[in-house]
C-alpha cells in the first residue's frame, strides 16, 4: 500500500475539481485529485456552455482564461420564440451591463486540465474503489489503480464528484436530507459544425414543445429539442431532427437555419435536485454531487463554479488566516444560491416546455405569464437578472427604498 498526505483530498475532475483544485494551487494549499475516469474521456465530455460574469471572474482568478478570452463569445442577449413571434431580451441593458459569454464546457475543463498539468500537480486519473473514510474526525481517502492501493491522509474531503459520486451517499441518512423532482421529459442534443442559425441563443415555446438554439462559436452549432423522456437517439436520424427543428422554429429561423452532419447525439433528462446540508464535519459537496438543475437556464456549471469560490476561499482563510469562519458558512452561503438558481432553472423549464397532463387552464395561464414576462419591463428584467447570475451583494436599489 501507498500511503500519501496532503490538505485537501478532491474526489472528482470535473469542472468543479479542476477549478477547486487551481484555486487551491493559487492559494498555496496542497492538494490531489482523485477521478475514477480516464482523463480522455473527462476532456470530452459535451455538455453546456454559457458562463456568468462571475464564473468568468472566478476563471480569471484561477488564471486559465487564456483561450476563454481568444475564442469566447460574450452575448449582451437571448431571444424567445412564441407563437411565431420573437421577443429580445436584452440582458445588457436590463441589468446595468452585465453580459453571458458562450464557451463550451468542454473547452473550459481542457484548460483547467492543461493548467494543471503544466503546474504539475498531483491527479489520480482511472482510480477504482474509491472511499472517503472518517470524514468526522482524521479523514483518508483509499482507492485502487494499476493493482497498488493507495491511502491518502487528508484534512479536507471535497466532494466534486457529480451527481452520481460516492460522496453523497457515504453520508449517513439521518444527517442528509434531498429534494428532488424528475421532468417527463428529455433534451435531445444535436453538435453539428454548421454556422448558428442567429447571433443570439433562441429558446423556443412551441405546442410541438420546445427548443433551443445555441452555439459554441461562429461555426459550431448547439441545438436541443424537448422529447419524451422514453424515446432514444436511434429514433432521431439527423434528417429527422432537422425537420423537427424547423417545425418548432418561425419562418425565418426556418429558412436560414443551415443543417449539418451532426458530431454529437445524446438524449439527456432533466431533474431538479438539491442537497443539504452541503458540509459534514470535513467533507464539503460542490458542484453537481449536492445539486442538478434543469439545463434551461443554463445555471448548473454556474452554480458548480460558485460553490466552488466560496469553498476555495474558506480553504484560504482556514490555512492561510486560521479562521473556521468560511468553512462554518459554506453550507449555507451556497444553499442561498443554490435555492435561487434551482427556482429559476425549473421556472425556465415550466414556463417553455410543454407538459402533456396540464390542464387547459394550467396551459392558459402558463401562456398568460409569459405574455406578462416578455411585454412588461418588469418581467424581462426579472429573467435577465437571473440569466446573468444574481449578485452576491445585497440589492442596493431595494435598500434604497427603504431608507
Ligand atoms: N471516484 C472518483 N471520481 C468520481 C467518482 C468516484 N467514485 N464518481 C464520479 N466521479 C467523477 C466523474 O467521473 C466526473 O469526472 O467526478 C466527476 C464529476 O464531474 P461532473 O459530473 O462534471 O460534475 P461537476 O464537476 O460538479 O460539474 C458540474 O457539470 O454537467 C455539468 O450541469 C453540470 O455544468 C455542471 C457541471
Ligand atoms: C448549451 O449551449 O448547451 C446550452 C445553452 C443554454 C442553455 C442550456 C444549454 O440554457
Amino acid at each position: 500500500m501507498e500511503r500519501l498526505n496532503t490538505q485537501v483530498a478532491i474526489i472528482g475532475s470535473g469542472p468543479a475539481g479542476l477549478l477547486l483544485g487551481q484555486l487551491l494551487y493559487k492559494a498555496g494549499i496542497d492538494h490531489i485529485i482523485i477521478e475514477q475516469r480516464c482523463a480522455e474521456y473527462v476532456a470530452a465530455r459535451i455538455r453546456a456552455g454559457i458562463l456568468e460574469q462571475v464564473s468568468v471572474d472566478l476563471l480569471k482568478k484561477a488564471g486559465v482564461t487564456e483561450n476563454l478570452e481568444k475564442y469566447g463569445l460574450t452575448h449582451d442577449g437571448i431571444e424567445i420564440l412564441t407563437h411565431q413571434k420573437k421577443y429580445r431580451i436584452n440582458l445588457n441593458k436590463l441589468t446595468d451591463g452585465k453580459q453571458v459569454t458562450v464557451y463550451g464546457q468542454t473547452e473550459i475543463t481542457k484548460d483547467l486540465m492543461h493548467a494543471r498539468q503544466t503546474a504539475k500537480l498531483q491527479s489520480f486519473y482511472d482510480a477504482q474503489n474509491v472511499h472517503i473514510h472518517n470524514f468526522d474526525s482524521n479523514p483518508y481517502v483509499t482507492f485502487e489503480k494499476n493493482g497498488q492501493t493507495y491511502h491518502i491522509d487528508c484534512q479536507f474531503i471535497a466532494g466534486c464528484d457529480g451527481y452520481h459520486g460516492i460522496c453523497r451517499a457515504s453520508v449517513p441518512q439521518d444527517k442528509i436530507k434531498t429534494f428532488e423532482k424528475v421532468y417527463p421529459f428529455g433534451w435531445l442534443g444535436v453538435l453539428a459544425d454548421v454556422p448558428p442559425v442567429a447571433d443570439e441563443l433562441i429558446y423556443v415555446q412551441s405546442e410541438r414543445g420546445f427548443a433551443l438554439c445555441s452555439m459554441r462559436s461562429n461555426t459550431r452549432s448547439r441545438y436541443y429539442l424537448q422529447v419524451p423522456i422514453t424515446d432514444s437517439v436511434e429514433n432521431w436520424s439527423d434528417d429527422a431532427f432537422w425537420q423537427e427543428l424547423k417545425n418548432r422554429l418561425d419562418e425565418n429561423s426556418r429558412n436560414k437555419l443551415i443543417t449539418g452532419i451532426s458530431i454529437e447525439k445524446s438524449i439527456a433528462p432533466l431533474r431538479s435536485f438539491i442537497t443539504e446540508p452541503m458540509r459534514f464535519g470535513k467533507l464539503f459537496l460542490a458542484g453537481d454531487a449536492a445539486h442538478i438543475v434543469p439545463p434551461t437556464g443554463a445555471k448548473g456549471l454556474n452554480l458548480a463554479t460558485a460553490d466552488v469560490g466560496f469553498l476555495a476561499d474558506a480553504l484560504d482563510q482556514y490555512f492561510n488566516q486560521h479562521s473556521s469562519k468560511g468553512i462554518n458558512q459554506y453550507s449555507e452561503k451556497c444553499l442561498a444560491r443554490v435555492w435561487k438558481a434551482e427556482r429559476f432553472s425549473w421556472w425556465m423549464t415550466h414556463l417553455l416546455h410543454r407538459f402533456d397532463n396540464e390542464s387547459e387552464f394550467d396551459h392558459r395561464m402558463k401562456q398568460a405569464e409569459l405574455s406578462y414576462i416578455l411585454e412588461s419591463y418588469a418581467g424581462q428584467s426579472s429573467l435577465a437578472e437571473n440569466y446573468v447570475g444574481l449578485p452576491f451583494e445585497a440589492d442596493k436599489k431595494l435598500e434604497a427604498l427603504n431608507v
